[in-house]
């Protein structure tokens, strides 16, 4: 059973994450070979059933997409019933189908945007390059930054479960990163020759920072009231961008791109206060050419924890 909770997105928004999924996908079939990100896939499914020893019940897994790095069969096999929530849910419910018969029952599809803010913001962009034409970039783009600096992300609606086990697999940090890809896409197709901008602009560097940091810590305050007393979260994101070039056969370190890290600290604070550690493991993978890009590519940092919710909460 598919169940639509919140279907007023316009479809050029979830166009944004499923043309991003698509990419993944066809990348990951493409270069199987690549062992980064091979190495990445084991050490997550590893760490994820790790998280879910001894739990029974029901698991929720939160931006399930492709599933790549998910072992969704043998958490299928596991538990009772397991929820999967994306905003892409023409992409999940490929990743459904790609289980047996029997467990693709036990797999419950819900389409949920994780930050609660997505349609608005999407409409609300669209309407202003509408309103503002290319001459009237200035007005379009402190309409933006006001916009941005007044949105709060609000917990979507799904109710306080009885979910003994979340997974929060590599969304963290695209939360907000996914929104900003969005407000680029406008840029570019009204506004072609301001790109630079947002890439440049200290003040809305600044803005979307403080969005992010609210979007980021408010997922966790999500997982957190949505997990039964005493169940287990694995939360695993992308920490650290560190972009890369290749000269001949070897990578290096791209000196014209800074590394920059993606996860702020309140996160972390959030994350100690709400939770119990039980486990905590590092790894990189390497977003390389020819992935995604002729000569330059990404070593990206993960950070993945299995907390305990607090007893005294
Ligand atoms: C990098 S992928 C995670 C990898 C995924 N676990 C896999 O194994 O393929 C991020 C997922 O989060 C979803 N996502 C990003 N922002 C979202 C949001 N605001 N609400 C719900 N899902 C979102 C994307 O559609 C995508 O499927």
């Amino acid at each position: 059973m598919i169940t639509q909770i919140e279907p007023n997105f316009s479809e050029d928004v979830v166009n944004t994450y499923k043309t991003h999924n698509d990419l993944i996908k066809t990348s990951t079939e493409k270069y199987k070979e690549i062992t980064e990100y091979y190495m990445h896939q084991v050490y997550s499914k590893r760490m994820i059933l790790n998280g879910a020893e001894g739990l029974k019940g029901r698991a929720i897994v939160l931006g399930l997409g492709n599933g790549i790095d998910i072992p969704l069969k043998q958490l299928a096999e596991q538990f009772d019933k397991i929820i999967g929530i994306d905003i892409d849910l023409k992409t999940m419910e490929r990743t459904k189908m790609s289980l047996p018969g029997e467990l693709r029952n036990k797999v419950e599809l819900k389409t949920l945007d994780l930050t609660g803010i997505v349609a608005e913001f999407s409409q609300k962009v669209e309407a202003f390059a509408q309103k503002f034409p290319k001459p009237k970039f200035n007005e379009f783009y402190q309409k933006i930054a006001e916009l941005i600096i007044n949105l709060r992300p609000k917990r979507p609606d799904l109710p306080p479960s009885d979910a003994t086990y979340i997974t929060s697999s590599l969304i963290l940090s695209q939360l907000a990163s996914q929104i900003i890809l969005y407000l680029r896409d406008i840029i570019n197709k009204y506004y072609p020759d301001k790109c630079y901008k947002i890439n440049s602009d200290l003040n809305i560097l600044s803005i979307l920072k403080t969005f992010a940091d609210e979007v980021q810590t408010q997922h966790i305050e999500n997982i957190h009231y949505w997990l039964k007393k005493k169940g287990r979260a694995y939360i695993s994101t992308t920490y650290m961008d560190e972009p890369i070039v290749k000269l001949g056969d070897k990578f290096f370190k791209d000196k014209e791109n800074p590394s920059c890290i993606m996860i702020t600290q309140n996160v972390h604070i959030r994350e100690r206060k709400l939770f119990k550690i039980i486990k905590t493991e590092f790894w990189d993978w390497m977003d390389r050419p020819p992935l995604f890009n002729m000569q330059k590519g990404s070593n990206f940092k993960v950070l993945s924890n299995i907390f305990e919710k607090n007893i005294s909460d």
